[in-house]
């Protein structure tokens, strides 16, 4: 954006004005892009929920991570358009509900929609099970927040030494979690975060699948879907008793 524009635009609405340059934005993504190709950047719609940024990341393949039922309906307007095939893959693919604490209300409006949404403690796994059966679970946990300017890990994620009960405890009640969650703080610049809560979730996901195995055993004959689940192209409980846990795969 040019001092000129910029001159223009102060002149015609007045100042002071906030001037919000998409080419940056998608400058921004793209690069994040090129870098870590692997993985799936999630913009937090809480950073800033105007529709016109939303769209502009929305046009350039972002995912978003929503924090309430009113960002996820933001989110939803940018879909509403698709065939409900589609519509429904990307809310599976490209939606992460990232708050853990969610009123019983916003449950029962999301689950019609089956996205996946995060939990860090037992009483909302049972209020998931009660209010949204039909969502996927991801699990959140805690890890050093070494050093980062908001430490995110006082209020949420489970402690590394229930992470397994909390996913096993889901699979008990018929729910299963595809995957865990972590926040390494707010503007964190220590990269040591990151290694720990990577190596934190590598044991938790090892630990699970060996308890899993005893407990998938015991259970070979329960039914494995619960009513009104996914279909068998997501990670999660598929007819036949088929479970793939925690198949954090990248299939993209
Ligand atoms: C799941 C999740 N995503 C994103 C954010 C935003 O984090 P940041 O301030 O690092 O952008 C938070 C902050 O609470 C969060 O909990």
């Amino acid at each position: 954006m040019t001092k000129k524009l910029l001159l223009e635009l102060a002149r015609k609405h007045g100042t002071p004005l906030v001037v919000v340059d998409h080419d940056l934005l998608r400058q921004g993504y793209a690069s994040f892009r090129r870098h870590l190709p692997k993985v799936q950047a999630y913009y937090a719609v809480k950073a800033n929920p105007a529709p016109e940024i939303l769209r502009t990341l929305y046009q350039a393949g972002a995912s978003f991570d929503v924090a309430s039922l009113a960002e996820f309906l933001l989110v939803h307007t940018l879909i509403e358009h698709l065939p409900d095939k589609e519509r429904q893959d990307y809310i599976w693919d490209k939606i992460i509900y990232a708050n853990p604490i969610k009123p019983r209300e916003t449950l029962m409006a999301l689950n019609q929609y089956k996205p996946l949404i995060t939990f860090d403690n037992s009483e909302e796994l049972r209020k998931i099970k009660r209010y949204a059966p039909a969502a996927g679970l991801v699990l959140r946990l805690r890890v050093p927040n070494t050093g980062s300017m908001v430490e995110l890990s006082s209020k949420f994620g489970c402690d590394t030494g229930e992470a397994v009960d909390l996913i096993l405890e889901a699979f008990r009640i018929g729910l299963e979690v595809e995957g865990l969650s972590f926040h390494v703080g707010s503007q964190c610049t220590n990269f040591d975060n990151f290694v720990q809560a990577l190596n934190i979730s590598a044991a938790v996901m090892t630990r699970q699948a060996v308890q899993r195995a005893g407990q998938e055993d015991q259970l070979r004959d329960r039914p494995a879907v619960p009513e009104g689940h996914r279909d068998p192209g997501r990670a999660g409980p598929v007819p036949g008793g088929e479970h793939r846990h925690l198949d954090l795969t990248c299939h993209r």
